[in-house]
């Protein structure tokens, strides 16, 4: 492949400021009281933002069931339009991307929420689009609709987004004091759509947004999740364990994006990776089994259960569940593959599942120094396994610091992070071109 990409990676945070490590916030200093406040987000962000990364980003899931299994690690506490707002005033740099789903939210008010964040923030918004595969029943809607279903909708939805974002030519504003005119109703164009799911006159009832297109974020690694982000996505989040997978999943998608017309330099991809950093080797392993001793046993019996819609009320921890007990159907979801290849390739018992679920929720995780977690960052980036990643703090606030303060320097001591922000917005941090009207 010819090496037109960035020499760095693309580094965004998944926030979760009760930690990524399930039951983390036990920790002594967790400050889980402070969720879902704002002062605690913030100074989180703001250790991103002096790291220089590129983006802060807050998944979400409008619902409370991971809660009333006993995980309360998920980002629902934080809506992210209201989040990525609050945050917009309290930053200047960092990139503000959000998750909402194209299953419960109407096109409209997405394009104008995602656009309002990035013109508060000067063009720093993302949008991560996701079909959800829960909630449903707190939107009226019974039963989950099949993945394929999801994935036209959302596709339907992202085209009107963008038509949307698109509907207000770069200088429609005009601000004619002396003639009346405060924009050039010629470049202020309806969109007219009328498609399967939606029904949008358009125009957007206001200007374009710094970026032209905030920056699209797909997650689902699924083929029609793929599909749809190898069309629209600036960058795409994957849950990649094993590195040789990833060098796969990497080359295919790219070439997938050729197919399309798509620069494939221009759509990152960023596996998530979860690091347990100490000072030694042995200081790292001791902070991992301590950040497993608070996982409940039983609570994550019942998430396994959930991730994997199977019953293990019968099997005890220190067994494996059967082979058979797996399907091999792919519209199980990318997630679910990866908890049958670690129970049936990797051998994990069950009690090992668990504490892995706990550790990563299907990320790759490592536990090590600085410089051994940035040699395999590094290695992965240099063998095309992704172009950059999504970090993930197992706890907080110490994770986040020792991820700002100790491995994201290690990268910019060996040229592989920013060491200053050189643009302003999360395009130019990402390297992307704006896209004209
Ligand atoms: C890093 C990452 C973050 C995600 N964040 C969310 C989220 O915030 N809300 C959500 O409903 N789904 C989220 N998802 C799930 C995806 O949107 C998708 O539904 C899931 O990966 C299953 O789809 P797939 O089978 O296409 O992979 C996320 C996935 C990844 C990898």
């Amino acid at each position: 492949m010819p090496r037109t990409r960035s020499q760095r990676m693309a580094l965004t945070t998944f926030v979760i400021p009760a930690g990524h490590h399930k039951d983390a916030w036990r920790r002594a200093g967790s400050r889980i009281e402070e969720v879902p406040g704002l002062d605690y987000v913030t100074e989180l962000t703001q250790m991103a933002e002096r790291a220089k990364i590129d983006a802060v980003f807050f998944g979400d899931v409008a619902h409370a069931n991971p809660t009333l299994r006993g995980d309360i690690k998920t980002n629902g506490y934080y809506e992210p339009i209201s989040t990525l707002s609050a945050l917009a005033a309290r930053t200047t740099h960092i990139g503000l991307i959000g998750t909402m789903s194209t299953s419960f939210e109407s096109p409209y008010t997405v394009a104008r929420q995602i656009a309002g964040v990035d013109h508060m923030s000067n063009g720093r918004a993302g949008w991560n689009l996701v079909t959800s595969f829960d909630g449903f029943a707190n939107y009226s809607k019974e039963g989950i609709p099949a993945p394929e279903d999801r994935y036209r909708r959302a596709t339907e939805f992202a085209e009107v987004v963008t038509r949307l974002w698109d509907s207000w030519a770069d200088d429609a504003v005009i601000a004619d004091r002396t003639g009346g005119h405060y924009a050039d109703l010629g470049k202020v164009r309806r969109i007219n759509h009328s498609g399967e799911h939606f029904q949008v006159e358009g125009p957007a009832p206001g200007p374009r947004a710094p970026q032209g297109h905030p920056i699209i974020v797909q997650a689902g690694s699924s083929g029609p999740g793929l599909e749809l982000g190898s069309s629209v996505a600036d960058a795409i989040y994957t849950a990649q364990p094993v590195k040789e997978r990833a060098v796969e999943f990497y080359a295919d998608f790219k070439k997938m994006l050729s197919a399309k017309g798509r620069n494939p330099d221009h759509t990152h991809v960023l596996p998530g990776i979860l690091p347990i950093i100490g000072e030694t080797a042995s200081e790292a392993e001791e902070l991992a089994a301590e950040l497993a001793s608070y996982v409940n046993i039983e609570f994550g019996r019942k998430q396994v259960e959930a991730g994997l819609k199977m019953d293990l009320s019968e099997l005890s921890e220190d067994e494996q569940i059967p082979e058979e007990w797996f399907s091999l159907d792919p519209n199980m979801g990318s997630r679910y593959h990866v908890f049958r290849r670690k129970s049936v390739e990797q051998k994990m018992t069950l009690r090992d599942l668990i504490v892995d679920l706990a550790r990563s929720a299907g990320h790759q995780w490592i536990i090590g120094t600085p410089q051994s977690i940035a040699d395999v960052m590094v290695d992965w980036f240099e063998s095309y396994a992704c172009d950059g990643f999504n970090l993930n703090s197992p706890y907080n606030p110490g994770g986040m610091q020792q991820m700002c303060e100790k491995l994201v320097p290690e990268l910019q001591n060996r040229g592989y992070a920013r060491a200053e922000y050189e643009g302003a917005t999360l395009r130019d941090h990402f390297g992307l071109p704006r896209p004209s009207a």
